[in-house]
């Protein structure tokens, strides 16, 4: 297929790579040109503006946050206003519900086609085609757009015909990964205050109750405090629990877990932690434990005084 690609971040980057290796004609677009030569040296054609993107079959969105979303789709000579009539945007991002709908209706009142296909994978898994593809619209435009989704994914799910489906399914993927990652980080608080090994620990339970790679990657990311470089930034992860919460607020469901979750994230990117890894939440039942800090008492309070 012709088709433009927005957005070459850690996702979008692998993804694009793997349209172009699939024999996809791909011309890419990212906000930061420098991004852009790799995918050009692999075959990829250079856009310059968003505009030069949308001239073929369909458009894909991979970007950070509703608002790069916002800006490429309804800003001046964006999405909205150069794609073709019938041509398809997938958005790939992970977006609120709320703009979900929004570029449902402008795409259709542009007689333009919309697909909600958020992915489940790290960026790794982009790299090697290994995405989990949630895809939600029309049955005919999701039909239509499976040669790219089998390009960058190991699978696809259709999960509805209303595009704001898919980005629900994927908020919510995303509330029970950071909630696993917080019960992991309590559990290794707990043990490794008593003295207990991490590692062993872990090593004990993801081999025998909890066998997902979910536990056993994440369990291992704690225990070696490997936050750096991230693969799924803080910042997105919070945006992600927001999202959650925002989509709750509006269906009336209480999320009690989301709400301590969302505070998990302000407290890690209040101490500085934007750049880590979204895992880094993790630590914190540690850091409230005391664990890693100098006992009370200890040579720097006696040394500097209370003062
Ligand atoms: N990383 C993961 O593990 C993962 C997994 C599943 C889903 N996701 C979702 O996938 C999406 C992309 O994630 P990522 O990790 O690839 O993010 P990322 O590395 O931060 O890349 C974000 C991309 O968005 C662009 N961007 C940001 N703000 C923009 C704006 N105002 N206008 C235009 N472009 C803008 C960036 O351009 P610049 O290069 O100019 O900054 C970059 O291309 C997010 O919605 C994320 O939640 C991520």
């Amino acid at each position: 297929m012709n088709v433009g690609f927005i957005g070459l971040g850690n996702m979008g980057t692998g993804m694009a790579a793997n349209l172009l290796r699939a024999g996809h004609h791909v011309t890419v677009y990212n906000r930061t040109p420098g991004r852009v030569r790799p995918l050009v040296e692999e075959g990829a054609h250079p856009a310059a503006r968003v505009r030069d993107t949308c001239g073929g079959d369909a458009v894909i969105t991979m970007l950070a946050d509703d608002a790069a979303v916002e800006s490429v789709v309804f800003g001046h000579e964006g999405v909205i206003d150069v794609l073709r009539d019938g041509a398809v945007h997938v958005s790939m991002s992970t977006i609120s519900v709320a703009l979900s709908e929004r570029l449902a209706t402008a795409h259709a009142n542009a007689r333009q086609r919309f697909v909600a296909a958020p992915v489940f994978g790290r960026p790794e898994a982009a790299v090697a085609r290994k995405l989990f593809i949630v895809a939600a619209g029309a049955p005919d435009v999701v039909d239509a757009c499976r040669p790219l989704f089998d390009a960058m994914g190991q699978q696809t799910f259709p999960v509805g015909d209303e595009p704001k489906t898919a980005n629900l399914v994927k908020l919510s993927g995303n509330f029970l990964i950071a909630s696993v990652i917080e019960a992991l980080g309590e559990a290794l608080a707990l043990v490794g205050k008593a003295g207990i090994d991490g590692r062993r620990y872990l090593d004990l339970l993801t081999s025998t109750l909890f066998t997902a790679p979910l536990y056993k990657n994440y369990g291992r990311q704690i225990v070696e405090q490997r936050f750096e470089p991230a693969g799924f930034a803080a910042p997105l992860g919070e945006k992600d629990i927001r999202l959650t919460l925002a989509a709750a607020e509006a269906l009336r469901v209480p999320m009690p877990l989301a709400s301590l979750l969302r505070d998990r994230f302000l407290t890690l990117l209040a101490r500085g932690g934007e750049a880590l890894d979204w895992s880094a939440i993790g630590q914190l039942a540690a850091k409230d434990a005391g664990l890693g800090d100098p006992p009370a008492g200890s040579e720097t309070e006696q040394e500097h005084g209370n003062g």
